[in-house]
């Protein structure tokens, strides 16, 4: 597998992330705890908190095992979102995350739908897949409208601590080739 490479869309770049991003996805996102209601990790307290998640993150695509693209307007180098893509064999898993400011302008249905053709266009990879808390609707039509298939209810299988301490319900979304 190779490393996160830039990814153009009509109005964004999906690139690979740096240590001084660290800032903009603090201020547009990770502190904001409308934004990580239904993720997987507690809203940060601190810029060192996401300079470290960060650093764990540009780990990760340099020893290619997960790979991470910050979402930038193709006007501006500043990080709006970010879009991950973890590698399973013949399977990726995927997630994503906006700043409040822009949503609701198309932004991550056109980063989804960027990211899930470019994994289908790898060799040997056949599924690209998702999961998102059953009360998130937004996720949800995000993966729709990037055509994929709801598959199914997974009961109890995710922690959203910023939400509850007991596990969630999740759909599963899935686009294959
Ligand atoms: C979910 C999220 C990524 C949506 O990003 P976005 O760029 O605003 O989404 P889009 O503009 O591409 O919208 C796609 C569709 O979802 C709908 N949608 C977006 N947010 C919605 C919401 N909160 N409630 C209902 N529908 C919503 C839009 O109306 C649009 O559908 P339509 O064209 O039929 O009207 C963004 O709200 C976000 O980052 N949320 C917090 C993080 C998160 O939950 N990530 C997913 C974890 S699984």
């Amino acid at each position: 597998m190779q490393t996160a490479p830039a990814i153009r869309t009509t109005r964004l770049l999906l690139r690979a992330p740096i240590i001084e991003d660290a800032d903009a996805i603090f201020e547009e996102y990770a502190a904001d705890p409308t934004v990580t209601h239904y993720l997987t990790w507690l809203a940060h307290g601190s810029k060192e908190t996401t300079a470290s998640f960060l650093r764990a993150k540009i780990h990760g695509s340099q020893t290619r095992k997960d790979l991470s693209w910050a979402i930038t307007a193709r006007d501006s180098d500043r990080v709006i979102g970010m879009i991950d893509a973890r590698f399973q064999g013949h399977r990726v898993e995927i997630g994503f995350v906006l700043g409040q400011k822009h949503w609701g302008q198309g932004y991550m249905t056109e980063a989804t739908t960027a990211l899930a053709e470019w994994c289908l266009g790898q060799r040997g990879i056949f599924r690209v897949w998702a999961v998102c808390d059953t009360e998130n609707t937004g996720s949800a039509r995000v993966l729709e409208k990037s055509h994929f298939q709801r598959e199914g209810l997974l009961r109890r299988w995710a922690m959203h601590p910023n939400k509850s301490s007991l596990p969630q319900d999740v759909y599963v979304y899935g686009r294959v080739r």
